[in-house]
């Protein structure tokens, strides 16, 4: 399997799907706005007996995201699997209530969890078809497209439409044999080591934070031949929070 990670270079959730990925015995393009980043988790996962590249670029240019795809095709011969990594609200706009909330801000949480991802999600159609081989696409999603998300509306609309373009895509290309899956995920600790389970939380049903690695096995799940007759689903890794009512004991 020859893998695009696109944010494959981040301490958390990014890394360690680069890691789930190349550990699973794919070849694997570490795509991030950092170059230091990008590098870093090419040569760790080339050192642990991986194939991978890094590439460069930034999620909000057009020719960056198509150029992700085109030089992991022109790298590994072909591209199997996208997976898009970067997103998030308050890492890129303040936390506030809607009415309080810029234009700007909207958008920008509309580009970082939305926009860039269709586009990486066309450029790897296109691939994918002119390959004829199908493929395979999983979006690093969040219970916010889920559940409310106070104080991050552009946020939780973003990724609730990120679970809509995979439903589309599931629909429009099933006969192409391209498939596309969400990893909706609760409250990741990317604090602490991607295996150690962090501090219990008594308000998750399961009693703790999730792990990176957490997020990164459904990943490759959803990557993978395992998962042939799974597509336009959102796989919910959040430790039981969404099927908790308030009244459950
Ligand atoms: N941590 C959580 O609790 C949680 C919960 C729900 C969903 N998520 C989702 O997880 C994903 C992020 O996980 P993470 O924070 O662990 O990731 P991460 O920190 O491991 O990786 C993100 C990478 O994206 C790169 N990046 C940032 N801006 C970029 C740009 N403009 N172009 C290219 N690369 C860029 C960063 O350099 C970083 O290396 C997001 O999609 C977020 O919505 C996280």
């Amino acid at each position: 399997m020859n893998a695009l990670v696109i944010g494959g270079g981040g301490e958390g959730i990014g890394r360690a799907i680069s890691r789930a990925f190349a550990t699973a015995g794919a070849a694997v393009a570490v795509a991030d706005i950092d170059p230091e980043r990008a590098r870093d988790a090419a040569k760790e996962l080339t050192e642990a007996g991986a194939r991978a590249v890094p590439l460069t670029g930034d999620v909000r240019s057009r020719p960056a995201v198509d150029g992700f795809v085109a030089d992991t095709v022109a790298g590994f011969g072909r591209l199997d699997t996208l997976v898009t990594v970067v997103g998030g609200q308050v890492a890129f706009v303040p936390a506030v209530r809607l009415h309080e909330m810029s234009d700007d801000d909207w958008d920008l949480a509309y580009e970082m969890n939305l926009r860039y991802v269709a586009r990486a999600v066309r450029a790897a159609i296109r691939a994918f078809l002119a390959q004829g081989s199908g493929g395979s696409i999983v979006s690093v999603g969040s219970v916010a497209g889920i559940m409310a998300a106070p104080t991050q509306a552009g946020y939780g609309a973003a990724k609730a439409g990120l679970a809509s373009l995979a439903r589309t895509v599931a629909a429009e290309y099933a006969g192409d044999k391209i498939r596309m899956n969400i990893v909706a995920c609760g409250a990741i600790s990317t604090a602490t080591a991607n295996s150690a389970p962090p501090d219990e939380v008594p308000e998750i049903p399961m009693g703790r934070l999730g792990v990176p690695g957490d997020a990164a096995v459904a990943a490759v799940y959803l990557a993978s031949p395992a998962s042939s007759y799974v597509t336009g689903q959102s796989l919910v890794v959040d430790g039981g929070v969404t099927v908790r009512g308030p009244f459950s004991v």
